[in-house]
């Protein structure tokens, strides 16, 4: 089909769009021009309201002047410089800045910090450092990975591996991994407020997988400890605390992925925070910038760092990085990010707002096709139940007529899925969830 008279005489034909039905998008496109706090602007001049910060990743809300000026400034200082036997100041600084934040406060000790360029390469990286520290110490049997059922990894060959959703995985051959249960269990925790009541022995899977592959081979297990692209799934009270236990016992590595929960999505600066459960490694990205330029971060024990800084001081201790890795206009605008996050508390601001949010999400419960409603901190989902034959519609459908009434959500399968700025106010929230009911009325 000829794209060219859409928009403004603008092609759509040439951007591949990524995870997008191009086709169905392309005859109906939906274009964002510009943004300023909770809002976007898109083509036409109408306003959207962003239920999903981005893509789970402007935590500090749009056209934050204090980033792009941090970015202005660097571009025009240093632009780029390498990081292969080279350093440039601020990505140490940047290191040590995100280092007095790290996951888990000072005790935990996870303060060694791998820079990537965005959360897929942060996973592939932290899957990475664990095969190789458990070489180091000895146990170069260890090389196979646990994920879980639904989990959502990025795309990379080691994070598709370790995922868990089928689409993502079924075209592309995989590295040795093996997957626990997902924690979802409508029938027994339907509408929970938190964390559901029902299903901490879904954590058992790990010990099941040990039983069955041999601890020996296997390096680590990850996890999102609130998974979210999958449509928002909580961990059962208990859940995360026994993996750890499991993992101890039989010298598995835990991989928290927290590329959405980081950067105070639950109400606490991490998730490991929130659940006081500390693994080896934390993947992050998205909020380490406010989404604004590409950037991921792996916190490393210094455990597992001071376990690779082995052999002789002219050797290489890890073979891998990235072009970009500590990129330095990445890292100006994350240093600018966490000066905001600080100077506003926004890392706990949604602490001070999640029973408004859980309150003000739950009221949607008894509203055509709701099937269940589950929160944590400032995130939410909203499951629908589908349509006979025709699964995702429904969702879909819902998304874009919300979108039509000046509010943006996501959705996933026929999950709403909510992720609103950390800046969001008690009226826009309002907003988000009575435009949602409205549309949720009129769908078929
Ligand atoms: C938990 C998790 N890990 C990894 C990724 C991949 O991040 P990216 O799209 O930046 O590669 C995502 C993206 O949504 C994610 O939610």
């Amino acid at each position: 089909m000829d794209q060219t008279n859409l928009k403004n005489e603008r092609s759509l034909e040439n951007f591949w769009m990524p995870f997008t039905a191009n086709r169905q998008f392309k005859a109906l496109p939906r274009l964002l021009a510009s943004a300023e706090g909770m809002h976007y602007t898109d083509v036409d001049g109408n306003s959207v309201l962003d239920g999903t910060a981005g893509l789970w990743c402007c935590n500090a809300g749009h056209g934050r002047k204090k980033i792009s000026q941090a970015v202005e400034r660097q571009l025009s200082t240093l632009d780029f410089a390498p990081t292969f036997q080279m350093g440039h100041p601020i990505a140490f600084d940047f290191a040590s800045k995100l280092a007095k934040i790290a996951p888990g406060g000072p005790d935990a000790k996870l303060d060694r910090v791998f820079f990537t360029g965005s959360g897929s390469e942060s996973v592939d990286t932290a899957l990475k450092i664990a095969i190789a520290y458990q070489r180091s110490i000895g146990q170069g049997t260890r090389t196979r990975i646990i994920g879980r059922e639904k989990g959502y990894h990025g795309v990379g060959f080691g994070g598709i591996s370790v995922g868990g959703l089928v689409n993502n995985r079924r075209v592309f051959p995989q590295i040795p991994a093996d997957h626990m249960r997902h924690t979802l269990d409508i029938e027994r925790n339907a509408f929970s407020k938190g964390l559901p009541a029902n299903g901490i022995e879904l954590a058992d899977d790990l010990e099941r997988l040990v039983q069955l592959h041999g601890a020996e081979t296997i390096a680590a297990a990850i996890v999102e400890p609130m998974s979210g692209s999958a449509g928002v799934i909580l961990p059962p009270k208990g859940y995360l605390e026994k993996l750890r236990a499991t993992a101890d016992k039989y010298g598995i590595m835990l991989i928290f992925d927290e590329v959405i929960t980081g950067f105070g999505r639950l109400g606490t600066p991490f998730a490991v925070d929130y659940f006081g459960v500390v693994p080896d490694l934390v993947t992050t990205a998205k909020g380490l910038t406010n989404g604004t330029i590409p950037m991921g971060a792996v916190f490393a024990s210094r455990k597992v760092y001071d376990g690779l800084m082995v052999g002789p001081d002219n050797a290489i201790e890890l073979f891998h990085g990235y072009t970009y890795s500590g990129h330095p206009v990445a890292c100006a605008a994350g240093i600018a990010t966490l000066e905001i996050y600080e100077e506003e508390g926004l890392l706990t601001r949604a602490a001070e707002l999640a029973e408004y949010w859980q309150d003000a999400l739950h009221s949607l419960k008894g509203l055509p096709h709701v099937v269940d409603i589950r929160n944590l901190g400032l995130v939410g989902a909203v499951e629908l139940a589908p349509r006979d034959g025709a699964s995702g519609t429904r969702a879909y459908d819902v998304f874009v007529d919300c979108f039509k009434k000046g509010l943006l959500i996501r959705v996933t399968g026929d999950i709403i899925a909510l992720s609103p700025p950390l800046i969001v106010e008690k009226g826009q929230i309002e907003t988000i969830v009575s435009t949602i009911g409205d549309a949720l009325k009129r769908a078929a």
